[in-house]
């Protein structure tokens, strides 16, 4: 088999790169390790930044978002028993939309089909050959058989525990990371959002946060220790946690139903430099991972898209390298911003064990600055908002 572009990973970047090219007339292969119903079986991320629904757009899967995603103008935060709103439309005239990545995939993967376009689930031992050469290629065993694809360009889209990263020799590349002590129990409930905005709550007993997935569907997370065990957490229990960290009219309002999903994440901040070696690119969690906190890794992972694919068009189209040249700077600027603002707000929301005294009233400092001040306050909705590309 050969294509020109060969796409490790069916998430969201992987999707979402494979669909602008096909519309452009590239011609792509994905390769995934699981099943299709695995992958949209995942729940993670829900809030896209306004560039990346416009990538969907382009990738002309976008219908759906616009009919049932949530459009948000702002969300509130809480702490010492109050609430205080962000209003991100005002500050930025931005707003953001609350439309679950579990929905962006299906939606991509249902136009990827329309299309006709080539993708391979259940691919074992799948591995990039030959990436600083000029014949990369791909193998892969499908059902016990080997099988290789020869191609132009090799996307690393496979994650944080993907094979793509792995390929690079050592000494190429260069690793940052921040592994946080502690973790995020999500629980996804079908019954009404206690807020009709998002609601980040910092506590004595810990960071809680309130999102959605539609008037119906409600997402839910609390801070956990790193040994935090899924089956400690009945959902009573998860329930209780979360109504003590809100303040008295949210945690009375709340209400609650049996969970149909509930999951464990620790948080961590990594970065590889650089996110290109010869004719492989690293886009996305195969590259950089962020804590959930600023709500920045799906949207990172879209960012890198535009970036790629734009580099990409520009050697099919034009014949000029430049863009690819650039591919890493250019992506590394922008995520090296939203590692900082997603660092920035976990240390500013989150309880760290052994906080000092004095840690502890910075923090009180910093959330009572950034609801006085218009400044503060717009420094954090033009982040959350999303940096233009
Ligand atoms: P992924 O979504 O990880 O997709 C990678 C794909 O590659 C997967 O389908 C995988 O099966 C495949 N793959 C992996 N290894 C191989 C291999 N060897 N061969 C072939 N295929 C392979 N972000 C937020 O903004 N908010 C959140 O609440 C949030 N919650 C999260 C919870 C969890 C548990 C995790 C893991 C992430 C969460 N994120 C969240 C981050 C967000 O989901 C990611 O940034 C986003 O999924 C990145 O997309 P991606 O396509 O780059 O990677
Ligand atoms: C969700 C997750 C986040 O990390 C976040 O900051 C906001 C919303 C969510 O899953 O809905």
């Amino acid at each position: 088999l050969r294509t020109q572009v060969a796409i490790i990973g069916s998430g969201p970047s992987g999707l979402l790169l494979g669909q602008l090219l096909t519309e452009a007339g590239v011609d792509n292969v994905i390769l995934d390790r699981v099943s299709k119903n695995y992958i949209l079986g995942r729940v993670r991320a829900g809030v896209l930044e306004e560039g990346t629904v416009g990538l969907l757009d382009e990738a002309k899967a976008g219908a759906r978002l616009h009919a049932e995603g949530l459009p948000h103008d702002g969300f509130s935060l809480a702490f010492d028993g109050r609430d205080h709103r962000i209003d991100l439309h005002e500050l930025t005239g931005r707003r953001v939309t609350v439309y679950g990545q579990t929905e962006v995939t299906r939606d991509l993967m249902q136009r990827r089909e329309a299309c006709g376009s080539l993708s391979i689930y259940d691919a074992a031992d799948v591995a990039p050959h030959d990436v600083d050469g000029g014949s990369p290629f791909v193998t892969y065993t499908k059902d016990g058989i080997g099988h290789r694809i020869d191609c132009d360009f090799i996307a690393g889209c496979d994650g944080f525990h993907g094979t793509s990263r792995r390929a690079l020799p050592e000494g190429a590349v260069r690793s940052f990371e921040k592994v946080y002590p502690f973790g995020w129990l999500g629980l996804l409930a079908d019954v009404a959002p206690v807020s009709n905005e998002l609601i980040y709550a910092n506590h004595p007993r810990g960071f809680a946060l309130c999102s959605m997935r539609s008037a119906t569907r409600s997402r839910y997370y609390i801070q956990c220790p790193l040994d935090a065990k899924i089956e400690d957490w009945s959902d009573d229990r998860f329930w209780d946690e979360l109504r003590r960290r809100l303040p008295a009219h949210h945690a009375e309002a709340l209400t609650t139903a049996p969970s149909f999903e509930k999951s464990i994440a620790p948080l961590r901040s990594f970065v590889t430099e650089p996110m290109r070696f010869g004719r492989l690119f690293l886009v996305g969690d195969a590259a950089h991972i962020v804590p959930p906190t600023g709500a920045k890794g799906l949207n990172l992972a879209a960012s890198d898209v535009h970036y790629l694919f734009g580099g990409l068009l520009e050697h099919y189209r034009e014949g000029s390298d430049s863009g690819i040249d650039a591919y890493s700077q250019t992506a590394l600027t922008r995520v090296w911003k939203a590692v900082r603002f997603s660092w920035w707000m976990t240390t500013m929301m989150h309880r760290f064990p052994d906080t000092s005294d004095f840690d502890q009233k910075i923090q009180e400092a910093e959330l009572d600055y950034l609801t006085h001040s218009r400044a503060a306050s717009m420094v954090l909705a033009e982040n959350y908002v999303g940096l233009p590309f």
